[in-house]
């Protein structure tokens, strides 16, 4: 026999049975359909019972089958793949055909994916002077949305969504394109020449490449630095329906195509609450500066005055996976460029707050932009390019979402409902009787 639930109203005294559906696992995915509430109705011309829900926090808007989270117990695993398996033992690359494609590529696949990838780099040069318009203090993040946006006009076939092999071509031009676009936008911000991509680098190294390369003639990333990188962007390459994941489905959802639902998601993802959050960790270390402040500063945050940057999560209430994988990594990378006094003070903050009850009790741990961003700046990136670095990597999960959702047969245009608070219907008043 199903699982259900009945429901009594106790308006009208009549009682529903309502389907009870399971996820992979029943202790976490339970749900009823919301549409299942409308049935309950007062009247035959009542529109029925809403769920009211702002900001999602008990709705499923999907079913997906890409990143699960267990936010009690600190678990983050992409296509059922722990990601402390993936940070040690894969590459960003193949993590994201994983993420795309629901499976690790054999060696020809993987083969064939960063050969596509690394052939499709390049950008059309009118977009480098599109990129050269920007003002000169433009912020790489207000860049990169515009840049990413605009390249829709290069490509119009990519509005032909409901082609699979058309979305491939669009999902590798994106995953080639965004670094090369970021690292545009950072050496415009700074006034250096652009460094065009170089194919025998791998995808990270390449990146590097783009963004420090002066005048060698021939520029080597070092091989930890390159390491780190992939890394940190395997570990941002999804988290599932977060704020900008859900953009970029509502965008999606409306069939515009893949460039400007990527910029719609890139702009979710700038916002300090999402990841905006590792720049306004750094900028916070330095507004604390110093050991001895950091108690202070920790009373001014339990009083309410400003939150501790790069501490709490709506999903994890716990250690968040991926900010314990990027505490050890700080000292591999800071082994290599000199230490850093703000990891000193982070560790500081982090030790005070996990002993405090303000935060003990509201389960607020580390997330990852708490060491992200330490890490970024030991490596030589400004502090405006850390939500640049988040976009390029997340570029592959936004991706995997949008062909998801594409895909379901379950989705349609989003279209949220809402509960009218306002006036009740009143007359148009005449400017010379108001
Ligand atoms: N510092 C101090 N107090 C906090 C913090 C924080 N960082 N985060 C939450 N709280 C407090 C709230 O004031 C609230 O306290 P109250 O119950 O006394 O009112 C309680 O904890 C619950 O907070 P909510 O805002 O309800 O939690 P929510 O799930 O909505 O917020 C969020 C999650 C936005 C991430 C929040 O923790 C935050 O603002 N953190 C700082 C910004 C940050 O680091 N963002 C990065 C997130 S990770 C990412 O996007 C990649």
């Amino acid at each position: 026999m199903p699982d259900t639930i009945t429901i009594t109203d106790n308006r009208t005294g009549k009682s529903y049975e309502i389907p009870i559906e399971y996820g992979t696992y029943p202790e976490y995915g339970a749900y009823i359909a919301g549409t299942e509430l409308r049935k309950i109705k007062v009247s035959d011309d009542d529109f029925g019972l809403l769920s009211y829900d702002p900001a999602y926090m008990n709705t499923a808007s999907c079913k997906s089958a890409i990143t699960f989270i267990d936010g009690d117990k600190g678990i983050l695993r992409y296509r059922g793949i722990p990601i402390e398996q993936l940070a040690e033992q894969s590459t960003y690359l193949e993590t994201a055909f994983l993420i795309l494609y629901g499976h690790l590529p054999s060696q020809s696949e993987l083969d064939e994916w960063t050969h596509e990838i690394t052939m499709h780099t390049l950008i059309h040069e009118n977009m480098r002077k599109f990129m050269d318009g920007f003002h000169y203090d433009a912020h790489p993040m207000g860049m990169l949305v515009g840049t990413v946006a605009a390249l829709s006009t290069f490509y119009s076939e990519s509005r032909d969504i409901g082609d699979p092999e058309n979305r491939k071509r669009q999902i590798i031009r994106l995953i080639a394109k965004v670094p090369t676009i970021a690292a545009f936008a950072y050496r415009k911000s700074i006034g250096r020449h652009y460094v065009y991509p170089e194919n025998d680098f791998s995808y990270a190294g390449n990146f590097l490449n783009m963004m420090f390369r002066m005048t060698e003639r021939e520029y080597r990333p070092n091989p930890v630095l390159e390491k780190a990188l992939d890394v940190l962007f395997i570990l941002h390459a999804d988290h599932e329906q977060n704020c900008s994941a859900s953009a970029m489905r509502n965008v999606g959802s409306s069939h515009a195509d893949p460039y400007v639902s990527v910029a719609a998601a890139t702009a979710a993802l700038w916002g300090p609450l999402h990841g905006g959050a590792n720049e306004q960790v750094l900028r916070m270390l330095r507004e604390i500066g110093d050991r001895k402040k950091v108690g202070d500063y920790i009373k001014r945050v339990k009083a309410g005055e400003f939150r501790l940057m790069g501490f709490g999560h709506r999903v994890y209430k716990n250690y968040d996976p991926r900010a314990r994988i990027l505490k050890k990594m700080a000292d591999d990378v800071l082994e290599v460029t000199g230490k850093s006094p703000l990891l000193d003070l982070a560790m500081d903050l982090e030790k005070i707050a996990l002993e405090d009850d303000y935060f003990v009790s509201r389960k607020l741990y580390p997330n990852v932009d708490f060491y992200s961003g330490i890490i970024y700046q030991a490596m030589g990136f400004p502090i405006d390019m850390f939500p640049v670095l988040f976009g390029i990597a997340r570029t592959a999960g936004w991706l995997a979402q949008w062909q998801e959702m594409l895909e379901d047969k379950d989705q349609k245009i989003t279209r949220p409902r809402q509960v009218y608070i306002g006036e009740d219907e009143r007359q148009y008043v005449k400017m010379a009787r108001r």
